[in-house]
């Protein structure tokens, strides 16, 4: 028999916990103080800078056994090459630009290391709170569920499944779709994530009809109407229409009342892509154009773009649990409830998505809400859409400027003119523009195309920028525009 345990042996033993608490103690206090001087000096520098190889390089893993000294310092190495969403001045794609006191809620959920895919453990407790808060917000029934997920692709997917199932008597679960010729239907101007749900659930993006949007780009409500005719007299199956609540372009809302209507009238699943726009409904200005949205059968939005909960929180809210479980709950043994202990609760996360192990996400969009509050959330989204008006202002009165659709929300789309330039050359020529503002360090839009015209796209959902922001921006392409 051995004369000591060689699990605590000094001498043989293995752990990943560090042998000086102290020491470790230390260590966290220097990266917490290093995090927070990146975020106190959030509005200082260069929006984003590409990513030097020499610090690409330290992070090869071809050496292990770094000591914690250079592990920390490798790490803090990172901190000025994020995409640049903490920047007051990064206006690209639908980013959040999170919040210092995240950091604090982040440092729980990984201190607590919580896996919530299921049992009975507080996280669970805390992720069904804010799920009754979201489904209290959009006024889903009682009967609602909903699950905090990456973001609006996953919830998309999870959304869709269910919808196809539901569709199908479930039977769809052990038989595949069977044949069956079911279609969808979205606006033209919708996020791909639809398409790319429909891929995922066997149904191929072929299945996804895209209607043409009207004039102000929301989705054509007669075409549509027209579309389902033409296809159930082909001998498709209609079942699922959805609508978007921000559209990624131009930050339009579709007729979400019209859409709820046709559903019913039709018998479709109605889904709605809310990932920015939804959360509107904080907001005093945006909560009436939302009306509809609460008839929805699903709808997936995101924490991290509105709310600026740090990356990555998305949600998906379903009207019926019944339909949610129906889609995805398997309990085998290893996965059984019990009356008491750990394995007691109810409906477990893991009946409401494809993932077993998750995290605990829903800490810091709890934090994000308690701390700062509804109406201050609301408030700072009214004010994002105020810098997009003040912006789109500013452009149509600047003559070298063209504003290509008004501004719905939050983004605005426009473009550099320049007298004697083809369409071609001057698609060309913001382009460039959008590359140089960003290469620079000035600013960070991104580009659509706004009806066949290449846009720089500036999209606020930033709570840093200000008025000087926007003013910069437009200085700045107006100089970048004189010098190419
Ligand atoms: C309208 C819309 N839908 C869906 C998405 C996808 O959301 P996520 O990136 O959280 O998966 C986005 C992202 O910008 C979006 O703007």
């Amino acid at each position: 028999m051995l004369s000591h345990d060689p699990d605590t042996s000094p001498r043989t033993a293995l752990s990943l916990d560090p042998e000086d608490w102290a020491a470790f103690r230390a260590r966290a206090h220097a990266m917490l103080d290093a995090a927070i001087d990146k975020m106190a000096t959030a509005r200082e520098g260069r929006v984003w800078t590409p990513f030097p190889d020499e610090v690409r390089d330290r992070f090869a893993l071809e050496e292990t056994g770094l000591s914690p000294d250079e592990v920390d310092e490798t790490l803090r190495a990172l901190l000025p090459y994020g995409v640049g969403n903490t920047h007051p001045r990064f206006f690209g794609w639908v980013h959040g630009s999170g919040t210092p006191s995240n950091l604090l809620a982040d440092i729980t959920a990984a201190a607590l290391n919580a896996n919530t895919g299921g049992r009975n453990h507080a996280a669970i407790e805390v992720e069904r709170l804010l799920v009754d808060w979201c489904r209290r917000l959009f006024s889903f029934p009682d009967a609602a569920s909903g699950l905090i997920v990456s973001g609006t692709s996953m919830a998309t997917i999870i959304a869709l499944k269910t919808a196809r199932d539901a569709r199908l008597g479930f039977a769809s679960r052990t038989d595949g779709v069977c044949g069956r010729k079911l279609v969808g239907y979205t606006s033209a101007e919708a996020h791909a994530c639809i398409a790319r749900a429909f891929d995922m659930i066997g149904l191929g993006t072929d299945a996804l009809r895209k209607v043409p949007v009207t004039r102000d780009h929301r989705m054509d409500i007669a075409l549509l109407t027209q579309a389902i005719a033409e296809d159930r007299a082909a001998g498709f199956d209609p079942f699922l229409v959805a609508g978007t609540c921000g559209s990624v372009n131009a930050g339009t809302i579709d007729d979400l009342e019209a859409l709820a209507d046709l559903a019913r009238a039709q018998q479709l699943w109605f889904h709605v892509d809310g990932a920015f726009g939804a959360l509107g409904m904080l907001s005093d200005r945006l909560r009436p154009r939302l009306k509809g949205l609460e008839r929805a059968d699903s709808l997936a939005f995101d924490f991290h773009k509105w709310l600026h909960v740090n990356y990555d929180a998305g949600c998906i809210l379903t009207r019926s649990e019944r339909d949610h479980l129906g889609a995805f709950s398997d309990r085998p043994d290893y996965l059984k409830s019990a009356d008491r202990g750990l394995a007691a609760g109810g409906t477990w996360p893991v009946e409401l998505g494809p993932e077993l192990s998750r995290g605990f996400r829903a800490l810091k969009v709890w934090a994000q809400i308690a701390e700062h509050g509804a109406d201050k959330l609301g408030a700072l989204i009214t004010r994002n859409c105020d810098q997009a008006a003040y912006l789109a202002d500013r452009i149509v009165e600047t003559p070298a400027l063209e504003l290509l659709l008004p501004v719905s929300m939050q983004i605005c789309c426009f473009r550099l003119v320049r007298d004697g330039l083809s369409a071609t050359d001057l698609d060309r020529l913001n382009a460039e523009i959008v590359v140089q503002l960003q290469l620079q360090g000035i600013a960070a839009p991104s580009t659509t195309r706004i009806d066949g015209k290449l846009a720089i796209r500036v999209n606020i959902t930033n709570h840093r920028t200000r008025r000087e922001d926007l003013d910069l921006l437009l200085r700045e392409t107006l100089r970048i525009g004189a010098e190419l």
